[in-house]
């Protein structure tokens, strides 16, 4: 990261403007793909999603991801809790996910940190392109409840925008934090972040780890499982 861009410091959505933002943008969240589907793929290629039994999704949009994993990668005995503090969200995901209702449980939140599951419980924490509009105490949050819910071997899977050196992608994320400084709705509350940056690595170890870069938008793909 060079100078100019460390002092610019993002403007982060509240949980209601979030909110108000992702109800209004709905199914356009979507249109996304062009440059996440690569950083999904790499994520979904590495995280042996087919020994999992139980995922929970923070922040599932659309449910787009989750009909991938519900459809091709989960086994039939799987299921699948996610959050996500839009109703809009809620709803176009249980509707995209309505032939898998029998092993679903997608509810609304108020954009809280503490989550249901039980105590080990979980084998895929699953957080895409969430991480990166949250406050760094909601994410240093989430990622504790994840240490709590995964299970010995389960495995925290994030994919998060991030900060690239690369010529042009670094120019690119140079323009998206200053853009996130000045007026967040513009790029949905949010800006790139280095999700290592938040795994404490006496509490983590990194599994997987690659920034991969679509239309010169760079993502981080970053798969860990907790220290016990
Ligand atoms: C950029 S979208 C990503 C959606 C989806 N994970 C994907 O990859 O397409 C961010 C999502 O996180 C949700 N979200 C934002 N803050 C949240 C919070 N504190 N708790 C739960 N969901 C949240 C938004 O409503 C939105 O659906």
């Amino acid at each position: 990261m060079n100078n100019a861009s460390a002092a610019i410091q993002p403007t982060l959505l509240s949980h209601l403007q979030a909110r108000s933002f992702y109800d209004a943008f709905g199914e356009r969240q979507d249109t996304q793909g062009f440059y996440e589907d690569p950083a999904l793929d790499a994520l979904t290629a590495n995280a042996e999603f087919h020994r999992a039994r139980a995922v929970f999704e923070f922040g599932c949009g659309t449910g787009r991801y989750a009909e991938e994993l519900l459809g091709t990668h989960l086994i039939d005995a799987a299921s699948y809790m996610a959050v996500d503090l839009s109703a809009t969200m809620v709803r176009l995901s249980n509707e995209r996910l309505t032939r898998f209702k029998d092993k679903i449980d997608i509810t609304q939140t108020s954009g809280e940190t503490k989550l249901a599951p039980a105590d080990r419980s979980i084998d895929r924490f699953v957080a895409n392109y969430v991480f990166d509009l949250l406050p760094d105490n909601e994410i240093a949050e989430v990622v504790a409840e994840a240490e709590r819910m995964l299970t010995d071997d389960g495995m925290l899977c994030l994919v998060s925008l991030a900060k690239d050196k690369g010529l042009l992608s670094g120019l690119i994320t140079g323009a998206w934090q200053r853009i996130s400084s000045i007026y967040p709705q513009a790029v949905g509350g949010r800006r790139p972040l280095e999700l290592k940056d938040y795994l404490p690595p006496d509490r983590w170890q990194t599994l997987y780890s690659e920034v991969v870069t679509s239309w010169f938008i760079p993502s981080e793909v970053l798969i860990a499982k907790p220290r016990r």
